[in-house]
């Protein structure tokens, strides 16, 4: 690794940056398509804190007795009752790992919970929930006596925004997707479950993700700084939070497979992230033998792939080492005593629907959890002539496909979302959806649908209730219903991307209720973004919930924010253009037919909100934005002071442990801002920071506050800023580095309504010698 100066290094990533804005990379970008070596793996080494130390001694000891089969057991898959289960040592007690699917809820099995979508925890803007949802999660994982949570996901990150899978993610704004990865991978491990990180890196899109008879899978071609400041960044928040696995992806990284891509995993993942953990296939990703075990990968799924008897052979011929085969091993049993599971972790109970058995119920409370997550990330758009929140109504109509659930069978009775085998716009063969479909889809105990919980709420009332769920255009209004609620629904699923991002029936059902009754009222659930231009700006239409993917209590969750016993509190975790050519590029997925499929990511940073206002292109609804029922007033920023402990990094006496240089999560910067609820309803607000780096997008978001408070009251939201926060990635030093200039600090209540600006300026010596201003409001 060549080490400059700071100052030939920051004129390099100026150029660096120079070179991002026009339309193509050129080939000299680091990386770009071109995926170097990095050789040899690195032999974990329990040296991020005591526990790990201890738990790899453990692991070390174990290992020393096995023979090189019992070794090369332990790092494959067999069929067995999990989605994954690896091979075992009976004669040491070493037991099969049980693996299962999904991040939002156990699928496939009976008792468990359909927990909201990744997308929708996202969309909260909450680190307790986020919490929270990870270590309800975790339990029903232990409950069943699941080692390995397939999860939770930052790839997609969501770069396409027809994406298929993006919903399983967690927003492509990487300061958020961390958040959520962070404190969901937190919530997860302190059950004693280990989570898995998924698709390590650049899974972006479904349209040839995978090798088929047409070719080879995509190549995404990503350049250096992009790859650590988007794509690698919120993957980092859960590797420190612990994370004891992650899971390498389908496609093709920089022209070389994800699981034998030894950039990615013996390079960023193993060595700058100091990653202790195992790494393990996605299910069928696995490309060879030799190869993918030198490049970093520790275990395969779901069956032997390249490895098995094969990999004997590979360390007995010499062309893998005995040591990688020890250290695969030692990952893997090091994860487990990290996580406890050697002492009483419950036996698998993971059972076919088809096979009689004890009930083992994992649901606790976790309803209430649900149902308090889906009410906080439904988001909350438009609300005019007060039609919301509903006054105690007496008559409601409801229409359209997504009220209720079908009385039709499901297609796949152990996917609610659906499987791979439907791609509609919308889903109405399954009725109202709480999830996506394929492999990230879940099995609810029950589901209340938003007309069970409609239902009874007028029932409490003794009011009444009109409904018609399978018309496109229903029959004219009942002239006492006070409101009409039409119900529809945007589908997404693994294994395809979505064909459209509004479909033709559902916008024209909007339109029919909203010709006759002058009080509609649309509640969208939807696996991403949905347009609404068709109809946004009908007069007709009073009000507009993006109520996302929330789970199994969808209804009650709705009910709380429609009756205004909730009032709505969430933020979009995207941006909703105009028009679908909006998103330009980033639209579809899109790679030629070639064998070697390239997928180039030209626009490096520019995804998401930094496209927008990059491109001067106005949205309709900006990422971050969503009404309540309240106003909030922002006032007194306060940007701080730089610490001074921004000199010396990175210290050459601080090791690197898992997660990065522990100096990249420093606090360096605290801003504060004072927010005072104006209105006459309790409600919360997200406070949101952007942070405007020299030579990186012109906003960023870099923190968020979410705080509940009750009318007339001014409560302060804190925003602590890392190293990482304000730096970026110097693909010369290959460093993150702080940059020398002004910086622009915006707080807000979404990226584009932003209130109150502040700068610093961190001068020529930084190191020694940075110093801030104090913010001021405009
Ligand atoms: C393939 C999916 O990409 C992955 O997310 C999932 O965990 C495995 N299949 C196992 O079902």
């Amino acid at each position: 690794m060549r080490l400059l100066t700071d100052v030939a290094a920051i004129v390099a990533l100026a150029s660096l940056c120079a070179a991002q804005n026009s339309s193509t990379i050129p080939s000299e970008v680091p990386l770009y398509g071109n995926s170097p070596p990095v050789y040899p793996s690195p032999i974990g080494n329990g040296t991020s804190n005591a526990a790990w130390t201890s738990s790899y001694s453990r692991a070390r000891a174990l290992v020393a007795q096995m023979t090189l089969e019992e070794k090369v057991n332990i790092t494959r898959g067999y069929t067995g009752k999990c989605v994954g289960n690896s091979g075992a040592v009976p004669r040491l007690d070493v037991p099969p790992l049980c693996f299962a699917d999904a991040p939002d809820g156990i699928r496939g099995q009976e008792f468990v919970s359909a927990f909201p979508a990744g997308i929708h925890v996202a969309a909260t803007f909450d680190r307790d929930l986020m919490y929270r949802y990870g270590h309800a999660l975790g339990a029903e994982y232990r409950g069943k006596g699941i080692n390995v949570a397939l999860g939770p996901v930052a790839g997609p990150l969501g770069r396409v925004a027809r994406g298929g899978r993006n919903w399983e993610g967690l927003s492509a704004v990487p300061y958020l997707a961390g958040a959520c990865m962070g404190a969901i991978t937190r919530g997860i491990q302190d059950t004693g479950v280990i989570a898995a990180p998924k698709h390590w890196l650049l899974n972006e899109q479904e349209f040839r993700r995978r090798e088929s008879d047409v070719g080879e899978a995509l190549s995404s071609n990503v350049d250096d700084r992009t790859i650590h400041e988007l794509y690698a960044f919120p993957f980092a928040n859960a590797f420190r939070e612990g994370a004891a696995s992650a899971m390498c992806s389908y496609q093709r990284a920089n022209n070389s497979y994800g699981c034998q891509n030894s950039k990615l995993l013996n390079g960023i993942l193993k060595t700058e992230f100091g990653f202790e953990g195992f790494v393990v296939s996605d299910w069928g990703a696995h490309h060879s033998g030799v190869a993918s075990a030198n490049a970093g990968l520790d275990m395969v799924m779901p069956d032997g792939g390249y490895w098995g008897q094969n990999l004997t052979e590979a360390v007995n011929n010499g062309s893998v080492s005995a040591k990688r085969v020890d250290d695969m091993a030692t990952r893997i049993l090091a994860s487990w005593y990290q996580l406890g599971q050697d002492e009483e972790f419950p036996a698998v109970g993971v059972y076919s629907s088809t096979v009689k058995h004890e009930p083992i119920e994992v649901q606790d409370d976790h309803p209430a959890l649900i149902r308090e997550i889906g009410s906080a990330g439904t988001v909350l758009v438009k609300n005019v002539k007060n039609a919301l929140p509903l006054n105690n109504p007496k008559f409601l109509s409801v229409y359209g496909y997504d009220a209720t659930v079908k009385s039709t069978p499901w297609q796949n009775p152990s996917r609610f979302g659906g499987g791979y085998e439907v791609n509609f716009g919308w889903d109405i063969l399954n009725g109202t959806m709480i999830t996506g479909g394929g492999s990230g889809s879940n099995t609810p105990s029950y589901v209340i649908s938003p007309f069970h919980a409609i239902s009874d709420r007028i029932a409490r009332n003794r009011g009444t209730i009109r409904w018609d769920f399978d018309s496109e255009n229903p029959y004219p209004p009942y002239f006492n219903s006070e409101a009409c609620l039409v119900f529809v629904n945007a589908y997404a699923s693994e294994s395809f991307d979505r064909a459209t991002l509004a479909d033709e029936y559902s916008d024209n059902l909007i339109q029919n209720v909203a010709v006759n009754c002058t009080n509609t009222i649309v509640v969208i659930h939807s696996a991403g973004i949905r347009t609404v231009d068709t109809w946004i700006e009908n007069p007709n239409i009073t009000a507009v919930l993006f109520a996302g993917l929330p789970g199994q209590e969808s209804g009650n969750s709705l009910v709380d924010i429609l009756y205004g016993d909730v009032a709505p509190s969430g933020k979009l975790p995207y941006t909703i253009a105009k028009s679908e050519s909006d998103y330009g590029t980033l639209l579809n997925s899109s790679v030629s037919f070639d064998y070697f499929p390239q997928d180039n990511f030209t626009e490096g940073l520019y995804v998401d909100y930094c496209a927008f206002d990059k491109d001067g292109i106005e949205p309709r609804f900006e990422f971050g934005y969503g009404l309540t029922y309240t106003t909030f007033n922002y006032s007194g920023l306060d940007v701080g002071q730089v610490a001074a402990n921004t000199a010396e990094y990175p210290d050459p006496n601080v090791p690197i442990v898992q997660g990065g240089h522990p100096q990249l999560w420093d606090d360096v910067l605290t801003v504060t801002v004072n927010t005072t609820n104006t209105g006459n309803v309790p409600a919360a607000e997200v406070a949101q920071l952007y942070l405007g780096i020299p030579d990186a997008p012109v906003r960023q978001l870099r923190g968020f506050h979410k705080i509940y408070m009750d009318p007339g009251q001014t409560a302060t939201a804190t925003f602590a800023l890392t190293r990482r926060d304000l730096s970026v990635w110097d693909v010369v030093a290959q460093q993150w580095r702080l940059q020398r200039g002004q910086y622009n600090v915006w707080v807000g209540a979404s990226s584009r309504d932003l209130r109150l600006h502040g700068t610093f300026e961190i001068v020529e010596e930084w190191a020694k010698h940075a110093r801030a201003n104090r913010g001021r409001t405009p």
